[in-house]
Order: structure tokens, then C-alpha cells, then sequence
């Protein structure tokens, strides 16, 4: 029975990057859940000057996704969360706790720069985290600072999610982030593991992402990272580093 739950992916169609019509966000739908999904998030981009959907474009998106769903039967199920960037936007809804996460929930998805950690990071995530919400990491193998100095995700792994893109374990998104994203895997780092599928022809680089771990950790770390360690993130719990 597929029970994957996957936390990042950019099939609502027209807001972002993500698939541009309904026909592409029903493919990546049935890509994703034919690899073993039965929850599907989708994650639209939340970035100031660059994707920046209204919240009532995004709700009638999600509408129309769930409407084609149910319409040619698909069994997953579909939520919503948003991928926020570490922009002066997130940091005000974050002080007027109306960031977009994962389904109105305490876990909220996030990216920061490529080459710059914003600076006191690690402070501000420990302030959520007290705070009650549970800020997740999208891709951290794609970090600059992360890829020269792998202790900086285990410390900031205190306070936030870990959650490498499974395509990224099979070099999809370049060299230094899929060395990462194997430590991060290997040293028990991560947290949990999503496809952030794009395009339907990511669905290759997601299954050899799942069949690397498979093969290296076992069926119990894919697990860990695609099923129990989502659903506790969902509820708020931060699984500690050696769990996952
Ligand atoms: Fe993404």
C-alpha cells in the first residue's frame, strides 16, 4: 500500500515554477503517487519579487487540484503548505504568525539564499521553535555554507527539520549537492526526504533518489524519512538527528 507522505512538490499548476497547466499537475500527481505517495503537499513558491501567488489563487488552485483528483479517482491525498523564502515577507508573517504551513499546522516549509546563511539563523530558528511552530529546511545540500561545513547542519538540525530533495541523491541538481545530500543521508542528518518535483520527467531522478537510500540505509531509514518522520513533523514533533 503506498503511505509516502511527500512534502514538497510544485504541482499546483500556474503560480510558480511548477506545473504550467491542470493537465502537467495531474501528471505530477500520478508520478509522485506511483512511487509508493499516498499524501501529496503541494508547496507553491512564496518569494518576494519572484513568485508571490495572492493565498485566494493559491486556495483555488488546491480547489481545482482536489476537484480533478477526485474526478479521475486518484487515491492520494492532497495538502497544502507553501516554500517560503527567508525574505523580509516571511520574517513579518512569521512575527503575525500567518505564515502559509503545512496545513494551518506548527510545521512551515522554508528556503534561505544559495551562498549566504542569513545571518543568526540558528537563533531565529530556536525563537520559532519555542515560539511552537517547527520550521522545516527545504534541500539543504543546495547551502553553500552547509556543502563546506556539514557540522553547520547538524547544529542547526537542533531546531529545524533537515529535508533533502530525493533527486538531489542522484545528482539531479548538480555534484556538490548530491555529496551533501548523501551525507546528510548517511550521517542520519536528515530529517526526511520530498521529491520538489517541477516537471513530470522528475519522477526518474525522485525513484533513483528513494533507491539509493533503500540501498544504502535499508527500507527502515526510507521509512523514517518518507513516512514517519513527515507525519510527525505534520504534528509538530522534531524527530532528534540518529532518528531519522
Ligand atoms: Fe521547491
Amino acid at each position: 500500500m503506498p503511505h509516502y507522505v511527500d512534502l514538497h512538490a510544485h504541482y499546483l499548476p500556474a503560480l510558480d515554477d511548477g506545473a504550467t497547466d491542470p493537465a502537467m499537475s495531474l501528471q505530477m500527481l500520478r508520478a509522485i503517487a506511483a512511487l509508493g505517495f499516498s499524501e501529496l503537499f503541494a508547496t507553491p513558491h512564496q518569494r518576494a519579487g519572484m513568485f508571490m501567488p495572492e493565498r485566494a489563487a493559491i486556495d483555488r488552485a488546491f480547489e481545482a487540484a482536489q476537484a480533478q483528483a477526485v474526478e479521475v479517482d486518484l487515491t492520494a491525498k492532497l495538502g497544502l503548505g507553501a516554500e517560503n523564502f527567508w525574505d523580509a515577507v516571511l520574517l513579518q508573517r512569521l512575527r503575525d504568525r500567518t505564515v502559509p504551513s503545512y496545513g494551518g499546522g506548527p510545521a512551515f516549509l522554508f528556503e534561505i539564499p544559495n551562498q549566504l546563511m542569513p545571518p543568526n539563523l540558528e537563533n531565529e530558528l530556536f525563537d520559532l521553535r519555542v515560539g511552537g511552530m517547527l520550521p522545516v529546511m527545504a534541500h539543504p545540500e543546495r547551502y553553500a555554507a552547509i556543502q563546506r561545513d556539514i557540522s553547520l547542519a547538524e547544529k542547526l538540525g537542533r531546531h529545524a527539520a533537515l529535508m533533502v530533495d530525493l533527486g538531489a541523491l542522484d545528482g539531479a541538481h548538480g555534484k556538490a549537492e548530491m555529496k551533501t545530500a548523501r551525507r546528510l543521508v548517511l550521517e542520519g542528518l536528515a530529517t526526511a526526504a520530498a521529491s520538489d518535483i517541477h516537471r513530470p520527467a522528475d519522477q526518474t531522478s525522485v525513484a533513483a533518489g528513494m533507491a539509493w537510500i533503500r540501498k544504502q540505509r535499508g527500507p527502515a531509514a526510507l521509512d523514517r524519512l518518507l513516512d514517519q518522520n513527515p507525519r510527525r513533523l505534520l504534528s509538530g514533533d522534531l524527530p532528534e538527528a540518529g532518528e531519522a
